[in-house]
Protein backbone atom coordinates (compact mmCIF):
# COMPACT_ATOMS: atom_id res chain seq x y z
CA UNK A 1 0.00 0.00 0.00
CA UNK A 2 1.28 3.46 -0.80
CA UNK A 3 0.70 5.84 1.30
CA UNK A 4 1.75 9.53 1.70
CA UNK A 5 2.05 10.04 5.79
CA UNK A 6 5.14 12.00 5.93
CA UNK A 7 8.01 13.04 3.20
CA UNK A 8 10.92 11.70 5.78
CA UNK A 9 8.54 8.22 4.82
CA UNK A 10 8.45 8.73 1.52
CA UNK A 11 11.94 8.34 -1.05
CA UNK A 12 13.46 11.00 -2.34
CA UNK A 13 12.71 9.82 -5.71
CA UNK A 14 9.23 9.41 -5.40
CA UNK A 15 9.21 12.97 -3.76
CA UNK A 16 11.41 14.20 -6.81
CA UNK A 17 9.38 12.65 -9.01
CA UNK A 18 6.19 14.13 -7.05
CA UNK A 19 7.21 17.39 -7.61
CA UNK A 20 8.15 16.81 -11.43
CA UNK A 21 4.66 15.51 -12.21
CA UNK A 22 3.36 18.43 -10.27
CA UNK A 23 4.53 20.83 -12.63
CA UNK A 24 4.05 18.85 -15.25
CA UNK A 25 0.45 18.64 -14.54
CA UNK A 26 0.15 22.60 -13.79
CA UNK A 27 1.95 23.72 -17.22
CA UNK A 28 -0.41 21.34 -19.14
CA UNK A 29 -3.25 23.59 -17.96
CA UNK A 30 -1.88 26.49 -19.67
CA UNK A 31 -1.46 29.04 -17.14
CA UNK A 32 -5.22 28.03 -15.99
CA UNK A 33 -5.07 26.07 -12.60
CA UNK A 34 -8.62 26.58 -11.93
CA UNK A 35 -11.92 24.34 -12.44
CA UNK A 36 -12.63 22.55 -15.55
CA UNK A 37 -11.24 18.80 -15.99
CA UNK A 38 -7.83 17.97 -17.39
CA UNK A 39 -7.15 16.35 -20.32
CA UNK A 40 -6.09 12.95 -18.88
CA UNK A 41 -7.94 11.92 -16.37
CA UNK A 42 -6.77 9.22 -13.94
CA UNK A 43 -8.96 9.08 -11.63
CA UNK A 44 -11.58 7.97 -13.72
CA UNK A 45 -14.09 6.48 -11.92
CA UNK A 46 -12.37 6.39 -8.39
CA UNK A 47 -14.16 7.72 -5.16
CA UNK A 48 -11.90 9.86 -2.81
CA UNK A 49 -13.34 10.52 0.44
CA UNK A 50 -12.30 13.73 2.52
CA UNK A 51 -11.94 13.20 6.43
CA UNK A 52 -11.91 16.38 8.25
CA UNK A 53 -11.60 16.37 12.15
CA UNK A 54 -10.24 19.93 11.99
CA UNK A 55 -11.31 23.52 10.29
CA UNK A 56 -9.55 23.65 6.34
CA UNK A 57 -9.91 26.30 3.29
CA UNK A 58 -7.11 25.01 1.03
CA UNK A 59 -7.10 21.54 1.99
CA UNK A 60 -10.25 20.79 1.72
CA UNK A 61 -11.12 22.92 -1.38
CA UNK A 62 -7.56 21.93 -3.47
CA UNK A 63 -7.99 18.59 -2.86
CA UNK A 64 -11.75 18.27 -3.95
CA UNK A 65 -10.94 20.40 -7.16
CA UNK A 66 -7.46 18.41 -8.02
CA UNK A 67 -9.57 14.88 -7.91
CA UNK A 68 -12.38 16.84 -10.31
CA UNK A 69 -9.41 17.79 -12.30
CA UNK A 70 -8.25 13.94 -12.44
CA UNK A 71 -12.04 12.62 -13.29
CA UNK A 72 -12.25 11.69 -10.08
CA UNK A 73 -15.42 12.33 -7.45
CA UNK A 74 -15.13 13.14 -3.88
CA UNK A 75 -17.24 12.63 -0.17
CA UNK A 76 -16.16 15.34 1.91
CA UNK A 77 -16.61 14.08 5.68
CA UNK A 78 -16.62 16.03 9.01
CA UNK A 79 -14.96 13.53 11.68
CA UNK A 80 -17.86 14.43 14.29
CA UNK A 81 -20.76 13.74 11.87
CA UNK A 82 -19.04 10.16 11.31
CA UNK A 83 -19.57 7.36 13.55
CA UNK A 84 -15.87 7.73 14.63
CA UNK A 85 -16.42 10.88 16.14
CA UNK A 86 -18.68 9.07 18.40
CA UNK A 87 -16.92 5.98 19.35
CA UNK A 88 -16.34 3.63 16.75
CA UNK A 89 -13.01 2.58 15.81
CA UNK A 90 -10.25 4.04 13.34
CA UNK A 91 -9.83 0.26 12.72
CA UNK A 92 -13.21 -0.46 11.94
CA UNK A 93 -13.64 3.32 10.04
CA UNK A 94 -10.24 2.34 7.79
CA UNK A 95 -11.70 -0.97 7.00
CA UNK A 96 -15.22 -0.24 6.48
CA UNK A 97 -14.03 2.99 3.94
CA UNK A 98 -11.63 0.55 2.05
CA UNK A 99 -14.81 -1.43 1.01
CA UNK A 100 -16.29 2.02 -0.70
CA UNK A 101 -13.66 4.44 -1.49
CA UNK A 102 -10.19 4.19 -3.27
CA UNK A 103 -8.35 6.56 -1.25
CA UNK A 104 -8.43 8.38 1.82
CA UNK A 105 -7.35 12.19 2.69
CA UNK A 106 -7.62 12.51 6.63
CA UNK A 107 -6.74 15.54 8.34
CA UNK A 108 -6.88 14.84 12.24
CA UNK A 109 -5.50 15.27 15.63
CA UNK A 110 -3.10 12.50 17.02
CA UNK A 111 -0.66 11.62 14.94
CA UNK A 112 -2.12 7.87 15.80
CA UNK A 113 -5.09 8.59 14.47
CA UNK A 114 -3.70 8.65 11.03
CA UNK A 115 -1.27 5.48 11.80
CA UNK A 116 -3.80 3.55 12.47
CA UNK A 117 -5.82 4.73 9.79
CA UNK A 118 -3.15 3.56 7.59
CA UNK A 119 -2.48 0.35 8.59
CA UNK A 120 -6.07 -0.77 8.37
CA UNK A 121 -6.76 0.60 5.66
CA UNK A 122 -6.50 -1.37 2.26
CA UNK A 123 -6.74 1.62 0.31
CA UNK A 124 -4.10 4.33 0.41
CA UNK A 125 -4.26 7.16 2.88
CA UNK A 126 -2.64 11.05 2.92
CA UNK A 127 -1.64 12.92 5.61
CA UNK A 128 -3.77 16.22 5.19
CA UNK A 129 -2.23 17.67 8.56
CA UNK A 130 -1.94 16.26 11.76
CA UNK A 131 -0.37 17.92 15.15
CA UNK A 132 2.45 16.87 14.26
CA UNK A 133 3.16 16.94 10.77
CA UNK A 134 1.90 18.91 7.32
CA UNK A 135 3.56 17.25 4.65
CA UNK A 136 1.38 17.97 1.49
CA UNK A 137 2.25 22.04 2.28
CA UNK A 138 5.60 21.53 1.92
CA UNK A 139 5.53 19.52 -0.83
CA UNK A 140 3.72 22.84 -2.22
CA UNK A 141 6.59 25.09 -0.98
CA UNK A 142 9.00 23.61 -2.36
CA UNK A 143 7.54 23.03 -5.79
CA UNK A 144 6.81 26.91 -5.33
CA UNK A 145 10.47 27.51 -3.96
CA UNK A 146 11.97 25.96 -7.60
CA UNK A 147 9.76 27.67 -9.47
CA UNK A 148 10.91 30.73 -8.72
CA UNK A 149 14.82 30.19 -7.92
CA UNK A 150 14.98 26.81 -9.09
CA UNK A 151 16.80 24.26 -7.31
CA UNK A 152 15.80 24.28 -3.66
CA UNK A 153 19.45 21.75 -2.55
CA UNK A 154 22.11 23.85 -1.28
CA UNK A 155 19.79 26.82 -0.21
CA UNK A 156 19.08 28.18 3.33
CA UNK A 157 15.63 28.22 4.48
CA UNK A 158 14.96 29.99 7.80
CA UNK A 159 11.80 29.28 9.61
CA UNK A 160 10.71 32.01 12.68
CA UNK A 161 8.67 31.36 15.11
CA UNK A 162 6.91 28.29 16.62
CA UNK A 163 8.58 24.85 16.11
CA UNK A 164 5.05 23.51 15.14
CA UNK A 165 3.89 20.86 12.85
CA UNK A 166 4.75 22.40 9.81
CA UNK A 167 7.95 23.42 10.97
CA UNK A 168 8.55 19.64 11.41
CA UNK A 169 7.52 18.79 7.75
CA UNK A 170 10.00 22.08 6.36
CA UNK A 171 13.02 19.98 8.85
CA UNK A 172 11.71 16.76 7.36
CA UNK A 173 11.77 18.02 3.70
CA UNK A 174 15.34 19.71 4.65
CA UNK A 175 17.20 16.34 4.97
CA UNK A 176 15.25 14.61 2.04
CA UNK A 177 15.77 17.64 -0.24
CA UNK A 178 19.17 18.64 0.82
CA UNK A 179 19.08 22.27 1.93
CA UNK A 180 19.68 23.69 5.23
CA UNK A 181 17.26 24.83 8.03
CA UNK A 182 17.57 27.51 10.52
CA UNK A 183 15.24 27.59 13.11
CA UNK A 184 15.02 30.62 15.02
CA UNK A 185 12.48 30.56 17.77
CA UNK A 186 11.90 30.52 21.73
CA UNK A 187 13.35 27.61 23.52
CA UNK A 188 10.39 26.04 24.53
CA UNK A 189 9.33 25.88 21.43
CA UNK A 190 11.98 24.08 19.65
CA UNK A 191 10.99 21.42 16.64
CA UNK A 192 11.56 18.07 17.42
CA UNK A 193 14.81 16.35 18.33
CA UNK A 194 14.11 13.69 16.61
CA UNK A 195 13.23 15.37 13.37
CA UNK A 196 16.49 17.30 13.69
CA UNK A 197 18.21 14.20 14.23
CA UNK A 198 16.88 12.91 11.13
CA UNK A 199 17.26 15.98 8.91
CA UNK A 200 20.96 15.73 9.94
CA UNK A 201 21.62 12.67 9.61
CA UNK A 202 20.60 12.59 6.45
CA UNK A 203 23.36 15.57 5.68
CA UNK A 204 21.74 18.91 6.05
CA UNK A 205 22.54 21.13 8.42
CA UNK A 206 19.82 22.44 10.57
CA UNK A 207 20.78 26.19 13.14
CA UNK A 208 18.98 27.01 16.26
CA UNK A 209 19.41 30.22 16.20
CA UNK A 210 17.74 32.25 18.81
CA UNK A 211 18.60 35.71 17.50
CA UNK A 212 16.34 36.05 14.60
CA UNK A 213 18.32 38.53 12.69
CA UNK A 214 21.39 36.68 12.68
CA UNK A 215 19.35 33.59 11.83
CA UNK A 216 18.00 35.29 8.86
CA UNK A 217 21.42 36.44 6.90
CA UNK A 218 22.22 35.07 3.84
CA UNK A 219 18.64 33.45 3.63
CA UNK A 220 17.06 32.32 0.52
CA UNK A 221 14.29 32.12 2.02
CA UNK A 222 12.00 33.21 5.25
CA UNK A 223 8.87 31.41 6.50
CA UNK A 224 6.64 31.64 9.44
CA UNK A 225 3.09 29.93 10.54
CA UNK A 226 0.79 31.17 13.10
CA UNK A 227 1.61 31.60 16.51
CA UNK A 228 -1.61 29.42 17.65
CA UNK A 229 -2.18 25.95 15.47
CA UNK A 230 -5.09 24.19 16.37
CA UNK A 231 -4.60 21.86 18.64
CA UNK A 232 -2.96 24.57 20.95
CA UNK A 233 -5.28 25.39 23.72
CA UNK A 234 -6.69 28.62 23.47
CA UNK A 235 -5.33 29.46 27.22
CA UNK A 236 -2.15 29.89 26.20
CA UNK A 237 -2.60 32.43 23.79
CA UNK A 238 -1.46 35.17 25.81
CA UNK A 239 1.48 33.11 26.41
CA UNK A 240 2.52 32.21 23.33
CA UNK A 241 2.35 35.82 21.91
CA UNK A 242 4.97 36.68 24.59
CA UNK A 243 6.83 34.42 23.51
CA UNK A 244 7.15 35.03 20.07
CA UNK A 245 6.45 38.74 19.39
CA UNK A 246 10.35 38.80 18.85
CA UNK A 247 10.18 36.44 15.83
CA UNK A 248 7.71 38.24 13.71
CA UNK A 249 8.55 38.97 10.69
CA UNK A 250 8.68 42.29 9.07
CA UNK A 251 10.76 44.24 6.81
CA UNK A 252 13.45 45.12 9.41
CA UNK A 253 13.78 41.21 9.77
CA UNK A 254 14.01 40.73 6.05
CA UNK A 255 16.33 43.03 5.56
CA UNK A 256 19.10 40.73 6.87
CA UNK A 257 18.63 38.44 4.45
CA UNK A 258 19.28 37.88 0.82
CA UNK A 259 17.61 41.19 -0.88
CA UNK A 260 15.77 38.09 -3.11
CA UNK A 261 14.75 35.84 -0.33
CA UNK A 262 11.19 34.58 -0.46
CA UNK A 263 8.67 34.77 1.93
CA UNK A 264 6.34 32.04 2.61
CA UNK A 265 3.45 31.17 4.89
CA UNK A 266 1.13 28.13 4.78
CA UNK A 267 -2.13 30.39 5.92
CA UNK A 268 -3.89 31.05 7.58
CA UNK A 269 -2.42 33.88 8.66
CA UNK A 270 -2.59 36.58 11.62
CA UNK A 271 -1.67 39.70 9.72
CA UNK A 272 0.71 41.99 12.16
CA UNK A 273 1.37 39.39 14.56
CA UNK A 274 3.74 36.57 13.18
CA UNK A 275 4.20 38.72 9.96
CA UNK A 276 3.62 41.62 8.67
CA UNK A 277 1.10 42.93 5.77
CA UNK A 278 4.00 44.46 4.33
CA UNK A 279 5.97 41.34 3.97
CA UNK A 280 3.11 39.01 3.08
CA UNK A 281 2.15 42.02 0.21
CA UNK A 282 5.96 42.65 -0.47
CA UNK A 283 7.72 41.82 -3.71
CA UNK A 284 9.17 38.78 -2.86
CA UNK A 285 6.29 36.88 -1.10
CA UNK A 286 4.99 33.73 -2.64
CA UNK A 287 1.71 33.16 -0.57
CA UNK A 288 -0.58 32.90 -2.73
CA UNK A 289 1.14 30.94 -5.20
CA UNK A 290 2.12 28.03 -2.38
CA UNK A 291 -1.87 28.04 -1.77
CA UNK A 292 -2.47 27.31 -5.06
CA UNK A 293 0.69 24.67 -5.78
CA UNK A 294 -1.42 22.82 -3.04
CA UNK A 295 -3.89 21.50 -6.09
CA UNK A 296 -0.76 20.55 -8.56
CA UNK A 297 0.99 18.98 -5.89
CA UNK A 298 -1.64 17.10 -4.22
CA UNK A 299 -3.08 15.83 -7.77
CA UNK A 300 0.80 14.64 -8.06
CA UNK A 301 0.10 12.93 -4.50
CA UNK A 302 -2.49 11.24 -5.25
CA UNK A 303 -1.47 9.79 -8.27
CA UNK A 304 1.85 8.35 -6.69
CA UNK A 305 -0.24 6.78 -4.02
CA UNK A 306 -3.03 5.07 -6.40
CA UNK A 307 -0.29 4.64 -9.30
CA UNK A 308 -2.24 5.77 -11.74
N1 LIG B 1 -2.46 25.68 4.76
C1 LIG B 1 -3.51 24.91 5.01
O1 LIG B 1 -3.43 23.68 5.19
O2 LIG B 1 -4.69 25.60 5.02
P1 LIG B 1 -6.12 25.06 5.46
O3 LIG B 1 -6.09 24.90 6.96
O4 LIG B 1 -7.08 26.14 5.04
O5 LIG B 1 -6.41 23.75 4.80
N1 LIG C 1 0.16 25.17 12.25
C1 LIG C 1 -1.17 25.40 11.73
C2 LIG C 1 -1.22 25.12 10.27
C3 LIG C 1 -2.54 25.37 9.63
C4 LIG C 1 -2.58 25.01 8.18
C5 LIG C 1 -2.17 24.56 12.50
O1 LIG C 1 -1.90 23.39 12.73
O2 LIG C 1 -3.21 25.10 12.88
Amino acid sequence: MTHFLDIHKTDTTSLRAIIDNARQMKSARHGRPKGAKDDDLPLDGQMVALIFEKPSTRTRVSFDVGVRQMGGQTMLLSGAEMQLGHGETIAATARVLSRYVDLIMIRTFDESVLLEMAEYSDVPVINGLTDRTHPCQIMADVMTFEEHRGPIAGKKVVWSGDGNNVCSSFIHAAGQFGFDLTFTGPAQLDPEDEFVGLARKAGSKITVERDPARAVEGADMVVTDTWVSMHDSQSTKERRHNMLRGYQVNEELMAHAKPDALFMHCLPAHREEEATSAVMDGPNSVIFDEAENRLHAQKAIMRWCLGV
